[in-house]
């Protein structure tokens, strides 16, 4: 199993881009089964995530076609199968979003149920009975979700009692075809959601609201392909930056959207470091200072996103002060606590809030990853130690991160990955 091995103590410096956002990049994938027409995709990330997609859709006899640019290509035509197995939904849970997009277009889906994972026992209870709201019939047995529909789905008024991301989307998805019009209340308002309606809406959805906390889809007969680039990772690049202000740095990020990260760069300005932007980059200057401490609360878009908690509780490990964090999310997101006082940072797990006092050092150690986020967050207290830190269980980074060694090493880092 490789790992990566991280000489830290270097200021990171210099420049890169930002890939396409996993997030909204897997049910865009997903969406290519609402039609028979060929959808490319543009501006994918390289990721397993993305991998791991794709062998689904093969698996169903759906064979997606990578061109000269590496753009993808999917023409669901010859779709043979409408499942999705436990094997590839135990290793990416959101496999899930195959759901809607089966079920609303040939009235059939069998997915295995996800389980729980390292961040939380994540039920999907609410796609479900959002569907059987539009007239699916669904059991679940032997671990699988097995759904049908006579005829086609019926539009509902769907009101989410958690707002949920995925689940949002398979709703979604679903209701592009179904008979009349669907209204999903408390909906998700994540940029990925959004970024998913304006794709679905390129290949001739009715939907609008998207972004709000009520999307309104009228269901049409049918959707058409279409070209469409997925937008920037809001996640990778709030990581790069995170990482430069941990590190005393000074970096740009390109190619990414500035104006759907207020919440993370508010943060890194209160750390005490410089932001400024444009349309498509944003530049990050500690002018060498140490980091103050920040306290944040993870909660649904437009607030402080469960995916960034990690880094920033790194960061928070080296800085001047006291910060807490508290996740609101996800009932088990700090697994990387144990892992950052194995390397001397000073953190106190309270209930649903870490209390971390920064120290003025980190001292490297052996570390395992546990999630990708996790992941991120131990590579950034490897930057900031002493000594060297080697990051074990890095295929979790390699499902959301393209390139992150080269990536770090563009920006300066001594990061390197080595087979085991
Ligand atoms: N929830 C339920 N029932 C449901 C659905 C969700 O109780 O039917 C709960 C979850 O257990 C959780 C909360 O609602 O406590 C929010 O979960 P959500 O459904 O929004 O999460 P998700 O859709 O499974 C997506 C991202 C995650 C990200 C979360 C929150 C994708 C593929 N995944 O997950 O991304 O953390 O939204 O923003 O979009 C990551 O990229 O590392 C990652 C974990």
């Amino acid at each position: 199993m490789d790992k990566l091995l991280i000489e830290g103590g270097i200021s990171l410096r210099g420049e890169i881009r930002i890939a396409g956002a996993k997030n909204s990049a897997l049910p865009i994938l997903a969406a290519t089964l609402l039609t028979h027409d060929t959808v490319q995709i543009c501006n994918l990330p390289h990721l397993f995530d993305i991998t791991t997609m794709i062998e689904l859709l093969g698996c169903m006899g759906v064979q997606p076609i990578i061109d000269e640019k590496l753009n993808v290509e999917v023409n669901s035509s010859t779709i043979k199968h409408f499942n999705a197995p436990y094997e590839l939904v135990k290793t990416m849970r959101a496999s899930i979003l195959v759901l809607g997009p089966l079920l609303t277009r040939y009235g059939r889906a069998e997915v295995a149920l996800p389980g729980g994972c390292a961040i939380g026992s994540r039920p999907v209870n609410l796609h479900i009975a959002a569907l059987q709201t539009m007239g699916a019939d669904i059991v679940v047995e032997d671990g699988y979700i097995k759904a049908s529909t006579k005829g086609k789905l019926r539009g509902a008024h769907i009101f989410m009692d958690m707002v949920t991301v995925t689940g949002t989307e398979n709703v979604m998805m679903a209701a592009t075809l179904a008979d009349g019009q669907t209204i999903i209340e408390n909906a998700a308002r994540e940029p990925e959601v959004v970024d998913l309606a304006n794709c679905l809406v390129k290949m001739g959805a009715d939907i609008t609201g998207q972004g709000s906390d009520t999307i309104v889809i009228n269901g049409v007969s049918e959707l058409k392909g279409c070209s469409y680039s997925v937008m920037p990772d809001r996640i990778e690049t709030g990581t790069y930056l995170i990482a430069a202000a941990a590190t005393k740095g000074r970096i740009k990020v390109k190619d990414t959207r500035p104006d759907i990260l207020e919440s993370v760069l508010s943060k890194l300005e209160q750390v005490g470091a410089e932001i400024k932007v444009g349309e498509n980059w944003i530049e990050l200057d500690m002018h060498g200072k140490r980091p103050k401490s920040v306290s944040l609360r993870t909660a649904p878009y437009p607030a402080f996103p469960t995916d960034m908690q990690a880094q920033f509780t790194a960061l928070n490990t080296i800085a001047t002060g006291t910060g807490s964090i508290t996740e609101t999310v996800f009932e088990n997101r700090f697994m990387h606590v144990h892992e950052m006082n194995r390397m001397g940072a000073s953190i106190k797990v309270e209930g649903n809030t870490v209390i971390v006092e920064g120290v003025d050092r980190l001292k490297g150690a052996p570390v395992m990853a546990t999630d990708l986020r996790a992941s991120a967050s131990l590579i950034i207290a490897g930057l900031v130690s002493d000594n060297v830190t080697t990051v074990d269980r890095i295929y979790h980074i390699d499902r959301g991160y393209e390139c992150i060694e080269e990536k770090l090493q563009l920006l300066g880092a001594r990061i390197r990955r080595i087979a085991s």
